[in-house]
Formats: C-alpha cells, structure tokens, sequence
C-alpha cells in the first residue's frame, strides 16, 4: 500500500516529527509495531485537507490498523467509513473513500487532525500525552486561521480543545450536538464516529448527519456575510 509522504506542513513546525521522541509509551509502542509490521506507516499522522480550510474536525488518536497503517487519518479505520460518506455527502470532500491514502478523495474547505498523532496502546492516550501532543493542535487554531468552525468528535478532543484556549472544560460542557462559542470559530460536538459508539446506537448516521448538516449552514452563512460586506 502506498503511504502518504511524511507530512506535509512539517516544515512549518506544525507537525511532529516522524521519529517524535517526546511521549515514551507511546514511542515503545511505535516501536514495537515498526518491528511487527514494518510496511505500515507506524509514526505520528499528520493533519489531511487543505491548509487554509474553514472547517477543522479533531478525532482522538489513530487507529492501530487504521490510521496508523496507512498514514491518514481515520483511514481504514472503522470510523472513517460514516465519516467520509458524510463529509461527501455535505460536499465537504469529493472522490471516493476506499480505505487507502491514494484512494484520491479530496477534502474541500475541511482540514481533519487527531487530538493525540500517535497510536495509542488500546486506543487510550493518558493525559499527558494529549497535553504534550496539544503543541501540535494549538497551531492550527490560532487566531489568524481561517477556522471559522471545529467539530470535536468526542470528549477529549473536545476537552483539549477548550485547553488550547486556556478555557477549563466545565466552561463548555461535552454534549453531542452542543455548539460553544469560542471567539473566531465555533465549536460544534459530536460523539466520537467509532465502531463502540455507532454498534451501540449511541452515535447514529442521522445524529452524525445533523452535526454536519448545521456546520454546512453555518459556514455558508459565514461565507454569505464576507460576501455581503464587501
Ligand atoms: N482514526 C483516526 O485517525 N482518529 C480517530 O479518532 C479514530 C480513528
């Protein structure tokens, strides 16, 4: 499978390093599974969309034979399946999702990143991991992006998010379907699009598809005022 090249923005210092040294589990792990599986990506995963796009969807973590294995996030991942069709169907990507890097789908006005870049053991980053892998989110949120709306899918994308802002987590509670306010960009919550949570019913297609649905009205409504205004 061909793996995505290591990564683009990195010179720019918003994403780490393939050889990141700075959590040690999780460098164990990478480690571990670069000696297993030595033809999958196994290093952190950089952000996948344009770099000027006004929407930012934060996961949490790759998935070990997901995102990790390929490179992109939430590709291959169990996940990405409802989270691609509804970012096509939205017109926030175009192409086809076929679970590979190459697959040639596009992500239009939409950027996605993971709260944490390295797999975690059990899909379970620990606190400080999500606070040291914060250096690489804050940077795509500052204040002179164009981000004008980030879904958090779940609640420790959310949490670090609002951690991001210097703002404690009970200043915006969790809550799917919730919208916060945080000044240049709008906080829309979603719980995760995980196999738990969609087997479960949790998480159905249409509470996912409304989430989108409202950013999509939302972002075009932002879009009309610019134009109005000029
Ligand atoms: N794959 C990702 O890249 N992120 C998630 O949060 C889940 C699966």
């Amino acid at each position: 499978m061909p793996l995505p090249a290591h990564a683009p923005g990195h010179a720019s210092g918003h994403e780490p390093d393939r050889d990141c040294p700075r959590c040690p589990r999780l460098v164990a792990f990478r480690e571990t599974w670069r000696a297993r599986q030595p033809g999958w990506f196994n290093a952190p995963v950089p952000s996948f969309g344009p770099d000027d796009a006004r929407l930012l969807i934060v996961g949490l973590a790759p998935g070990l034979q997901g995102a990790n294995a390929t490179g992109r996030p939430f590709t291959g991942d169990w996940a990405g399946d409802l989270l691609y069709a509804t970012l096509i169907e939205f017109g926030f990507a175009r192409g086809q999702y076929d679970e590979r890097p190459d697959d040639g789908l596009e992500l239009v006005d939409c950027r996605i990143t993971n709260a944490v870049r390295c797999v975690p053991p059990e899909n379970k980053p620990i606190g400080a991991e999500i606070a040291t892998c914060r250096d690489y989110l804050r940077p795509q949120l500052a204040a002179d992006r164009p981000v004008r709306a980030v879904v958090a899918l779940g609640r420790i994308a959310h949490d670090s998010l609002l951690a991001t802002l210097g703002r404690r987590a009970a200043s915006a509670p969790f809550g799917h379907g919730a919208v916060h306010d945080c000044g240049t960009f709008s906080l829309y919550d979603s719980y995760h699009c995980s196999r738990y949570n969609t087997n479960t019913r949790r998480l159905t297609p249409d509470m996912f598809r409304k989430v989108f649905a409202d950013v999509r009205r939302f972002i075009d409504r932002a879009d009309a005022g610019v134009r109005r205004s000029r």
